[in-house]
């Protein structure tokens, strides 16, 4: 085996030293070195910033109980929860074990052509999939998780592999991968303890034996996203974060468009890494200064798929609306979560509510796609949100004023400013008001545009 990873390590060398005397490489790109500093230093690709709002999948064997959570094996084996125990003794025969649930992943009736279909009609302009969540499972035929793939049970199908294939057939919308760095349990044996270990394509000792292992999983999915988890357990050093970061920028096959989160150490949540996703469903109350995505579920209960769900848990698409105005307005992404059922079905009520917000951006989306911060975000206690692009101002109302005339107090006006509502095709009234900012004059909806009752644009020219 030794002399194999020799051969390996040889040819890895061989090709490092091609790269570094190939002559006038084009646009001789920066190389970064395996520490913060240098890894915090790059550019997120420029996509991400655009693409604002993405959705989220959590999906694997915990889509089989669809009871609780995905963190169903922790709380049933280890914490020991009544209500997990007491579900297990009523409903499965003495000595089930959590593996057991795995034929049942069926996905029987997963479409991938359809998923993505939904997702685009909902506006999204990223999916993120869980590739393999804290059970260790995953979704696509892992090297080194044998029989405990989505290949070798269940399904039988490469899950990552047909979603991404559907994916990218739609050129509005990029693929992204989920992976949590732990095993709460390594299969398939049960420990009562909490265990993890590094292994698999992303955190071995780079870069020698397994380059070429984690090498061939880009080249076959080339996620735009590495969405790193479950990081919370160790530091930088044990997972090998920032060795695996500067390989996947500066020789991986995804290196020039790949973006990545914050998780990757225990302390590196909110301070270093790509983009930010802090604590899930992060909700700053003023202008982050670094580039952020809120993660939130649909399901305020879980991130996988609950049977025993019930719709006063469920976000209505309204607030999902207010929400995504909110964190954009702050700068950030939106990436909301649904959770598939273990027959690879999306339920009508998540579907509902995705196409609600589609509905929303079709006519709201200059608003959102693009925009920057505005130097207000927000006013008239949070019922009024701002974003620009180029040099106009979108002022997101989220209260339709009695007396159907609409105040600002942050633009300032001109004599050539122009006032227009996105949806509606004539220009609106507006005077300037007597202390300061303006006062508009909202049109009169007709019917036909009920189904948005919740969120409105002003679109401002020539203010600042
Ligand atoms: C991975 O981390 C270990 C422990 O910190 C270290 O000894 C090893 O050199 C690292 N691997 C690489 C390729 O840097
Ligand atoms: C604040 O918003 C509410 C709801 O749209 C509106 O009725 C009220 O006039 C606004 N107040 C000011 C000071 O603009
Ligand atoms: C407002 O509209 C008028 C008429 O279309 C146009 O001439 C003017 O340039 C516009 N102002 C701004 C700031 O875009």
């Amino acid at each position: 085996e030794s002399a194999v990873w020799a051969l390996l390590r040889g040819g890895g060398c061989l090709l490092a030293c091609l790269l570094l005397f190939a002559p006038c490489r084009a646009g001789a790109a920066q190389r970064y070195t395996p520490d913060w500093a240098s890894l915090d230093s790059r550019p997120l690709p420029a996509w991400y910033d655009e693409a604002k709002f993405g959705v989220f999948l959590h999906w694997g064997v915990f889509s089989v109980p669809s009871f609780g959570s995905e963190w169903f094996w922790w709380h049933w084996r280890a914490e020991r929860i009544s209500a997990y125990v007491d579900f297990m003794e009523k409903n499965y025969p003495p000595g089930f074990r959590y593996a057991d649930f795995a034929p049942q992943f069926g996905a029987e009736f997963f479409n991938p052509d359809s998923w993505a279909e939904l997702f685009e009609a909902a506006g999204a302009k990223y999916v993120v999939l869980t590739t393999k969540h804290h059970e260790g499972f995953t979704n696509w035929k892992s090297p080194v998780s044998w029989n405990w793939n989505s290949v070798d049970t269940g399904p039988h199908r490469d899950l990552v592999g047909d979603l991404g294939a559907a994916v990218r057939k739609r050129t509005n919308i990029l693929f992204c991968l989920y992976r949590s760095v732990i095993n709460s349990f390594p299969p398939p044996y049960l420990l009562s303890t909490y265990f993890h270990f590094k292994m698999e394509f992303f955190f071995p000792p780079l870069p020698s034996p397994p380059l070429p292992k984690i090498n061939n999983f880009f080249k076959k999915y080339k996620p735009d996203i590495i969405w790193s988890d479950g990081d919370w357990e160790a530091p930088d050093t044990y997972w090998n974060s920032t060795e695996f970061l500067a390989w996947l920028y500066n020789d991986s096959p995804v290196k020039d468009t790949v973006a990545v989160n914050d998780r990757w150490c225990s302390g590196c949540s909110c301070h270093h890494g790509g983009f930010y996703n802090c604590a899930d469903k992060f909700s700053p109350k003023t202008l982050p200064n670094h580039k952020w995505e809120k993660c939130t579920s649909v399901d305020t209960h879980s991130w996988g798929y609950r049977r025993n769900m019930n719709v006063q848990e469920i976000m209505d698409t309204p607030s999902i609306v207010k929400d995504l105005v909110q964190v954009v307005s702050y700068g950030g992404n939106y990436l909301l979560n649904i959770g598939p059922t273990k027959d690879g079905v999306i339920a009508p009520v998540f579907q509902e509510r995705l196409l609600g917000v589609g509905q929303w951006l079709s006519i709201n989306g200059e608003a959102i796609y693009s925009s920057k911060p505005w130097r207000v975000q927000h006013e008239n206690e949070s019922s009024v949100w701002y974003t620009s692009k180029e040099s106009a101002v979108y002022a997101i109302f989220l209260q339709w004023p009695e007396d159907n005339s609409l105040k600002l107090v942050s633009p300032k006006t001109s004599p050539s400013t122009n006032v227009t509502m996105l949806g509606f095709s004539n220009p609106l009234k507006w005077k300037p008001s007597p202390e300061k900012g303006m006062t508009i004059a909202l049109p009169f909806l007709p019917p036909s545009t009920l189904p948005i009752q919740y969120a409105w644009t002003i679109k401002l020219e020539g203010v600042a």
